[in-house]
């Protein structure tokens, strides 16, 4: 074989190889950042109470129910979709609700903190925590659009470019 090729293959390796390292530190001060919002979360109050005025006052109680961390969750959420200009004000409206709400079912679905610290490491289905939020908001008499978007806000089967724009947000952050 000759040397140039060699050499190129031998370059292009050393790019895979760097890259995949690269991807692999990033992937490590993910997880280490996860680790940090689940033991030391930071809820911003002022922005919080500011939050939850867009709900029904019987929706509130629901989401106080919430570990701090899933709120702080919420809130950085939140913060994204509303920080986010390339939303019409419509879609905004509707990500905004969605962001309070999307999680509320862990109230009901109540884990552990080992369990939250586990989950940050292993696959592990969120599907519970979705059916009781979406049939939570059902007794509270939400709007079903609301409802199937809170059932299906970790479904990847679906072809709804707004919720997958939510979906970017509510996994990364
Ligand atoms: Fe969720
Ligand atoms: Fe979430």
């Amino acid at each position: 074989m000759p040397q140039n090729v060699l050499s190129y293959s031998g370059q292009s390796a050393m790019i895979k190889n760097s890259n995949e390292l690269k991807n692999l530190f990033k992937r490590i001060g993910y997880r280490c950042w996860q680790f940090k919002q689940v033991l030391f979360p930071v809820i911003d109050q002022n922005l919080w109470h500011e939050a939850i005025l867009a709900l029904p006052s019987d929706w509130r109680p629901h989401l106080k129910k919430l570990r701090p961390s899933e709120r702080a969750h919420v809130l950085r959420v939140y913060k994204a979709v509303k920080e986010d200009n390339s939303l019409t004000e419509k879609e905004k409206e509707r990500l905004l609700i969605l962001a309070l709400v999307h999680d509320i079912g862990k109230g009901i679905t109540r884990h552990s903190l080992w369990f939250k610290i586990a989950k940050v490491i292993f696959p592990v289905s969120n599907a519970a925590h979705c059916i009781e939020g979406a049939l939570l908001l059902r007794r509270l008499g939400a709007d079903r659009k609301l409802i199937r978007l809170v059932l299906r806000h970790h479904s990847t089967m679906q072809n709804d470019e707004l919720l997958k724009k939510f979906q970017g947000f509510d996994d990364r952050l």
